[in-house]
């Protein structure tokens, strides 16, 4: 398999140097950075900084401290580490695996979406960019990426399995070229890139997505890859584990048996890394620009001196987008030496979008944090205890259907982020629920019936297997399709394949403050497959609970007894899982039956109920 071999060359974490200095934060109003102890990174002869699934979180995380830097900040960090690169004659290359859009006010509280987020992203120089599934969904954020993403990033951008469908002409175009070939500054290494997307079926008609397995029986492709070239880069929208990648790697390996083939990878929302052979290497940096991902490559580089018997190593991290690890990783500057005149009018830039959006207008101050699955469901603390309970039996109320009772089913996913103690702002209403799905519902379906609905979409998996995309764990959060991944993935022998190991994994801190030793912030402890010093900051276990796909709220019913029917209510997003469970139970229902249940979207009517019944300020 080459697990081992590719592991080779893996040092242990370097010297952990503890971080006490203080800074300003970059966007007004954001959480001062914490200090943490920190793992160093590598660098090899070529070195990689890797975003993925930002999703409009350019801003940072204003309310979490370990994730408060902007992306004015990462301009000035890439400025530092290019320079530091030069420095040593070795390369950096900076890379972005989509989902750019789309969770967060940033993008979406403007209209049109993304009015300001096009101008402040290509602030960054990105080296070779793709897109997700997150920018085809609706035809005008594929309209956007074309027209302003591709344009913006014009030699980098890279659609290898993607199509553009103009609106005038109607004619298929690529979305952007299907690969790139360059050479490194420094080195001047012959590097052929790639930028894929997983097999997307729920964009918008005017893209096309090409399954893989067919992009890579293509004439093109197959001239690609036998290219002359010292290294290839495959970027992609694609969890490392997913067999997407793992048929480019095949399709590329057999034509170059001792190429170096470096994935990046996204999708998933997690850490991982992963080697599909011992000269190969796959890197996942995460979600919400939480993560920079770091990876190093040393040894024979060059096409005349690659031989089997000369070695490859290989090196990640996961940097926390903590603006203290940053100036300590572009070499230890700080407050006065970190910020860059480019990176500082970057930081103005969002500053300027978010006043103009009104991001921090507070619809309401939280009593308290509720967690999506860092505390168990049921439970005081879990965000769907509160929706299922508070929520839910106040918003799925229609005066005209008043008097039936109901089940009101919401999907778990349709919740994107905890819900921190404090202002409930405008930007968190697009953080927490960035979708705009309704409460649709049908009549008076018999209680015997929509009674059974919430077991088969929570528990019948093989049944929805069947239906392909409509497997119902699509119905969860992202982050447990990744414990799903890795199961099916089957993980190689020893390896404990992700930082999740089940419910409530790794309850024990590191380290408690109480000898003396630094007290750890709770943060991602990965375990991936090179082992668990991924993390370039050490951080005290989070938990994770698994939740159910969906939860239901009893609304209306009669204190005592069964009613005879009730409405069914529930997210319009999950239609057809709805209806294929009824049909089940032997309900015959479809899409004529689904009717309008509450006017709004459920993030809307989430925020009016905020704004009803929690006090106004903090
Ligand atoms: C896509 O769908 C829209 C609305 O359903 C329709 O008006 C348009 O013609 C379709 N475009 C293409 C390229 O099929
Ligand atoms: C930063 O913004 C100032 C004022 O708009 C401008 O004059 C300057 O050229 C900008 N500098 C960079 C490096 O972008
Ligand atoms: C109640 O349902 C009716 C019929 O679907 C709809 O016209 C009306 O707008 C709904 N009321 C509210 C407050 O959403």
């Amino acid at each position: 398999m080459g697990w081992k071999a590719a592991a080779i060359g893996i040092g242990r974490a370097v010297a952990a140097a503890a971080l006490v200095r203080t800074a300003a934060a970059a966007q007004p109003g954001a959480a001062e950075p914490v200090p943490a102890p920190m793992r160093d990174l590598v660098w090899g002869r070529l070195n990689f900084l890797h975003t993925t699934d930002t999703h409009g979180w350019h801003a940072g995380h204003l309310q979490e401290p370990q994730y408060s830097a902007d992306w004015g900040d990462y301009v000035s960090f890439a400025h530092h580490m290019r320079a530091r690169a030069d420095e040593r004659g070795v390369d950096l290359l900076l890379v972005d695996t989509g989902d750019r859009v789309e969770g967060n006010g940033l993008y979406d509280a403007s209209n049109p979406k993304g009015k300001y987020y096009y101008d402040i992203y290509k602030e960054q120089h990105v080296d070779i960019i793709c897109t997700g599934n997150h920018e085809l969904y609706q035809a005008s954020t594929a309209d956007g990426e074309h027209l302003r993403t591709v344009p913006n990033f014009k030699q980098n951008y890279i659609a290898s399995n993607l199509d553009y469908i103009d609106p005038v002409s109607g004619k298929r175009v690529p979305m952007a070229q299907r690969y790139r070939k360059f050479q490194t500054k420094n080195q001047k290494l012959d590097i052929v890139a790639f930028g894929f997307l997983f097999d997307f079926t729920g964009n918008a008609n005017n893209t096309v997505v090409q399954p893989v397995h067919e992009t890579v029986r293509e004439q093109w492709f197959r001239d690609a890859i036998r290219e002359q070239t010292d290294v290839f880069v495959v970027i992609g929208h694609v969890g490392v584990r997913m067999p997407e990648f793992k048929t480019i790697f095949n399709a590329i390996r057999e034509q170059n048996p001792l190429t170096p083939i470096l994935f990046f990878g996204g999708h998933v929302h997690i850490r991982d890394a992963t080697a599909y052979d011992a000269r190969s290497f796959a890197l996942a940096s995460g979600r919400y620009f939480e993560t920079i991902g770091w990876m190093s490559v040393s040894g024979e580089l060059e096409r005349s001196a690659q031989s089997e018997a000369a070695p490859l190593s290989f090196h990640r991290r996961y940097i926390d987008n903590n603006l203290l690890g940053l100036y300590h990783h572009a070499g230890g500057l700080n407050a006065n030496t970190f910020p860059t005149e480019h990176g500082r009018n970057v930081s103005a830039m969002i500053t300027r979008a978010r006043q103009a959006l009104d991001l921090d207008y507070a619809f309401g101050c939280a009593p308290k944090t509720y967690w999506m699955s860092r505390s168990p469901y049921p439970g005081d603390d879990s965000i769907y205890s509160w929706i299922e309970t508070e929520v839910l039996p106040d918003i799925a109320v229609n005066a005209s259907r008043k008097h039936v009772p109901r089940l009101a089913i919401v999907n778990t996913g349709t919740i994107r982020f905890d819900i921190f103690k404090g202002p409930f702002t405008r930007d968190t209403t697009y953080i927490v629920s960035p979708f705009t799905s309704m409460l649709a519902y049908i009549p008076d379906v018999p209680y015997a019936v929509a009674k059974q609905v919430i077991k088969l979409l929570n528990n019948a998996g093989p049944i929805f297997a069947s239906a392909g995309p409509l497997h119902n764990r699509f119905m969860a959060i992202p982050e447990q399709l990744a414990i799903h991944e890795s199961i099916v993935n089957a993980a190689p022998p020893g390896s404990t394949g992700h930082q999740w190991e089940g419910e409530a994994a790794q309850q024990r801190p590191l380290a408690d403050g109480s000898d003396g030793r630094t007290r750890l912030t709770e943060g991602y402890t990965t375990k991936d497959d090179i082992g668990d010093d991924g993390d370039d900051t050490l951080h005290a276990p989070v938990n994770f609970y698994v939740v159910p796909n969906c939860i239901q709220a009893e609304v209306g019913f009669p204190p005592a007894g069964e009613p005879e029917t009730v409405d069914l209510v529930f997210l319009d997003f999950i239609t057809p899982w709805v209806l294929i469970a009824l049909k089940f139970f032997g309900g015959d229902y479809s899409e004529k039956d689904v009717q309008l249940y509450v006017e709004g979207s459920f993030t809307e009517l989430m925020a009016g109920w905020i704004e009803k019944n929690w006090p106004k300020h903090c």
